[in-house]
């Protein structure tokens, strides 16, 4: 059986939507591969590069997809940004042996390094035969902002009542501490310049992923929710930092979600503030609970000292076969990255 693998066409769309859901077993109406999200994912705005590829069979079928998410790595050392991609909606039809494993050799030539974080038992076995090793983990914290609301939406059953009383007793037991640094949260219609100076001094601690305006702005433009982007301003009114925040339906709750946080220092008691800001204006939008990704000492250390707590790892995965990172300085990876963002 032969199959041609080809960048995704607009016409596509309706065939990939059936093609995800099927194959990941959600309900037809999953947002992740609505016809809208996935336009929005892998051809807007249009570029010359393809986003996603699909595996047609002979009759014409979509028998597998991966979707590519372009990025750049900047960090300590590094005289320009390093080009890197995540691989989403990965899927090959059982029917055809290793189509998964084509798209993935063809997604590589896209960047000359890879990354994976989370994914399924199948994509990372894969990914691990591809040659990718494992790095230190990013971890998912959270924390309620509303513990009665909370407390309500915790359902009926005896087991939902326990858990949302687990979840406030934790809360109370660790409240946040109050910051000790002066920030303010200035929120912003889209991203200027002050996004490149953020990265490039964040890029000095860390190895961060190379945010560019337009990237950002992408995120903004999610057609099925808004996003609220921001600056962090020190008290003399320069730019320090980097925000984008957005809630999302859980049940009976609102997720408040950091899809991404940036500051241009390495310094727990700024990141701490900045979280409390970020915290504050989520509760403001609606939000139940807030929840954030973090990697480096000082954003695990700054999650800790806002009233965060540590709720699962995302095993991240790096396949850089011309070591063109630098390994001696952590990973900062937040929800931009791979389809974690409005998922
Ligand atoms: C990840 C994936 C795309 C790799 O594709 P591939 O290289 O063509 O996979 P292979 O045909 O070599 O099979 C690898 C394993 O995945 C399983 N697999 C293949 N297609 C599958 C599918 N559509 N659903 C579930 N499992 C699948 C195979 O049974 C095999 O498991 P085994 O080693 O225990 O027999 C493919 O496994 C897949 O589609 N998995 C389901 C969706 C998924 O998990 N995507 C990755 C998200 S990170």
């Amino acid at each position: 059986m032969t199959v041609d693998i080809r960048p995704l066409a607009v016409d596509d769309l309706p065939a990939l939507s059936r093609f995800l859901t099927a194959g990941f077993h959600t309900p037809d109406d999953a947002e992740f591969a609505a016809v809208d999200v996935l336009r929005w994912k892998y051809l807007e705005p249009a570029r010359p590069e393809p986003r996603s590829l699909v595996a047609i069979d002979e009759v014409g079928a979509i028998v597998g997809h991966v979707g590519l998410v372009p990025t750049a790595f900047a960090g300590p050392g590094l005289s320009a940004p390093v080009p890197a991609l995540h691989m989403i909606d990965w899927l090959g039809s059982r029917e055809h042996r290793s189509v998964g494993a084509s798209l993935m050799r063809r997604a590589h030539e896209a960047a000359p390094v890879q990354f994976g974080l989370g994914g399924s038992d199948a994509g990372r076995s894969v990914i691990r035969r591809g040659g990718y090793e494992p790095m230190p983990p990013v971890t998912v914290h959270g924390r309620i902002l509303s513990p009665l609301r909370w407390l309500r939406a915790g359902g009926a059953s005896p087991r939902q009542a326990a858990r949302a009383a687990r979840d406030l007793a934790r809360r109370l037991a660790r409240p946040p501490r109050p910051a000790t640094v002066r920030l303010e949260l200035d929120p912003i219609p889209s991203f200027g310049p002050e996004a490149l100076d953020v990265v490039a001094a964040a890029s000095r601690h860390a190895v961060v992923t190379a945010r560019t305006p337009e990237r950002l702005d992408a995120l903004l433009r999610y057609p099925r929710r808004p996003a609220s982007a921001y600056l962090f301003r020190s008290p003399d009114g320069r730019a320090c930092g980097l925000a984008i925040l957005a809630t999302l339906p859980r049940g009976r709750t609102t997720l408040g979600r950091v899809v991404d946080l940036l500051l241009d220092d390495a310094d727990a008691e700024t990141w701490h503030a900045a979280l409390l800001l970020a915290s504050a204006e989520l509760k403001r939008l609606g939000a139940d609970s807030a929840q954030a990704f973090a990697s480096p000492p000082w954003t695990t250390e700054a999650l800790r000292r806002a009233g965060f707590q540590m709720r699962h790892p995302l095993d991240f995965s790096l396949r850089d076969r011309r070591a063109l990172l630098p390994r001696d300085a952590p990973t900062y990876l937040t929800p931009i990255e791979a389809d974690y963002a409005f998922g």
